[in-house]
């Protein structure tokens, strides 16, 4: 059976574009695959996180997995720190990654750039989101388009080993929808939608009330031509309302422009504010039923699964770089 290994950050708000740009897909993905889906907990801390808020987080995420209908008979979930096999990955795979490769990583740049004291994790990122893929033999991988660049060095690191030390890794696939691999700010379309900006307008939580919604999807930012098509480019903020529609009710863009032309901006809104409020209202039901030892079992016997899969990859490195 082919393999899929993911993951998502257990920080901010887990927002639509989160879960229409890749987290929707896991939950197709798993009965036709061997899944691995991870709370990234380290990746988490490579900016400054208060520790009481990252383990609410770290629960709060793994019961947002179980929500939107990951099943734990099927798929495992578990915990990147309860796995120690990834961080010590990670070390050997910086050690065979370059400096030139990681400063050359739009994200960092991005998230690095007029800060002061920038964490060394911040840099090496990439690595260990490498090691978090190839510790399971992963076929494919399913992300956001912000994901690509950091697929691509994975790509490079697993090629640039089995190169030096004989075949081990297993080359991992982008998946990498059409349509909503980037969802935008609902404030600001010209920057993707964020689970950490200030700005809470610009983003729809999973878990927003109905009256948020309505809120933020009325408000959001379009321009002035009042006048219906699909045009990233030059209509961001109409073009991002057309796509959370279309990948919502799994109608083409064109088709959604077709409906709306000459019905105005105000009647999307309005019908998007209801396909919305629908698709959390499913999430948030089930998300309010599942107790707390639920979600540590689950995590606990998720972490059990991965520990033997990733400990004996851990090992065939060892071995072929020297050590053990
Ligand atoms: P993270 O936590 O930032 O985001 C989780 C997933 O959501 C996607 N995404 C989006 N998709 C569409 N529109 C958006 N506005 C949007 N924002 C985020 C992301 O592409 C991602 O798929 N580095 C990763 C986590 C990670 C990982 C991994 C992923 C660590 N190890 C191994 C895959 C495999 C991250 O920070 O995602």
């Amino acid at each position: 059976m082919t393999r899929v290994f993911s993951g998502v950050q257990p920080t901010g708000d887990i927002h639509i574009g989160n879960y229409l740009g890749a987290m929707k897909r896991f939950v197709e993905l798993q009965d036709e695959h061997e899944c691995f889906f991870c709370v990234v907990d380290l990746h988490a801390l490579t900016v400054p996180q208060n520790p009481d808020i990252l383990r609410n987080k770290i629960l709060q995420l793994a019961r947002i997995y179980l929500a939107i209908g990951l099943d734990p008979a099927k798929t495992t979930l578990f915990a990147q720190s309860h796995v120690p096999a990834h961080s010590e990955l990670a070390w050997l795979l910086q050690c065979i990654t370059y400096f030139g490769e990681l400063s050359r990583m739009t994200q960092f740049k991005d998230k690095s750039s007029g800060k002061e004291n920038v964490s060394v994790g911040l840099f090496t990122y990439p690595a260990l989101m490498a090691a978090d893929i190839l510790l399971y033999d992963t076929d494919y991988v399913p992300v956001g388009a912000d994901q690509k660049q950091h697929l691509e060095l994975t790509r490079d690191i697993a090629q640039r080993f089995n190169n030096r030390f004989g075949e081990t890794f297993v080359v991992p696939e982008p998946l990498i929808s059409d349509v909503g691999a980037k969802i935008m700010s609902l404030t600001d379309p010209e920057k993707k939608m964020s689970k950490s900006a200030e700005d809470e307008m610009g983003r729809i939580s999973l878990l927003d009330t109905p009256d948020m919604v309505k809120k933020k999807i009325m408000r959001a930012v379009t321009d002035s031509e009042n006048c219906v098509y699909y045009d990233p480019d030059k209509k961001p903020g109409l073009s991002n309302l057309i796509t959370l529609m279309s990948v919502q009710t799994n109608r083409s863009v064109e088709d959604i422009a077709a409906e709306y032309d000459g019905k105005g901006y105000g009647q999307l809104k309005k019908d998007l504010v209801e396909v919305t409020v629908n698709t959390l209202k499913g999430i948030q039901d089930k998300y309010n039923s599942i107790s707390e030892d639920e979600i540590r079992k689950v995590l606990s016997e998720g972490a059990d699964k991965a520990r033997v899969i990733a400990e004996k990859t851990l090992q065939k490195v060892q071995q072929k770089m020297g050590l053990r």
